[in-house]
């Protein structure tokens, strides 16, 4: 086995939640990114993080942003989850968004939303890190099972 596929293999089982990061374009579609790097950092100031590779389609559309939305998945929502790591326009249905207070665009179901104000990109070898300052946060009413992921997996809680 070679360094690159042990490394892979020892970083997939840490077993995480799935999250879609959500931005709005200049044109007004709300375009998302599949993505498991996502962690909260701290809680005051409020600042949670992720990693964009920096060889994603996506990395104009993220360096123009000013803010972004976070989607904590719910186990439902595994199509979207695909749907949103396919390379090509990244766009997402209207039927599946709603605007939230700070005019960001969330995704209707999902467990939790953060709404970010973009605070810092941080340069970190072959991946762009994301640090946004929350400005709005909410959670589903009634508890609903996360989409895990898990091995290079989706995985279900035990
Ligand atoms: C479960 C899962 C987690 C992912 N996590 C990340 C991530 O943390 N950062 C990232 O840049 N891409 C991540 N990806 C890959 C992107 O979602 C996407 O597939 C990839 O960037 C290719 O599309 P693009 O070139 O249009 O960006 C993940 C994909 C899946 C399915």
């Amino acid at each position: 086995m070679n360094e690159h596929r042990r490394l892979r293999n020892a970083f997939g089982q840490f077993g995480t939640g799935v999250v879609i990061i959500t931005i709005t374009s200049p044109q007004g579609n709300t375009l998302g990114l599949t993505v498991n790097s996502f962690s909260s950092v701290s809680l005051d100031p409020p600042l949670v993080s992720w990693c964009l590779a920096n060889n994603s389609d996506m990395m104009a559309r993220f360096a123009e942003a000013e803010r972004f939305c976070v989607n904590i998945l719910s186990a439902e929502q595994e199509d979207l989850s695909n749907a949103m790591a396919q390379p090509g326009t990244h766009e997402l249905a209207p039927s599946h968004i709603e605007t939230s207070a700070t005019g960001d665009k969330r995704i209707i179901g999902a467990l939790a939303h953060l709404d970010c104000r973009i605070h810092e990109r941080i340069m970190a070898g072959d991946h762009v890190i994301y640090m946004g300052y929350v400005e709005g946060a909410d959670c589903a009413e009634t508890p609903v099972a996360p989409l895990l992921y898990f091995r290079g997996a989706y995985a279900g809680l035990a």
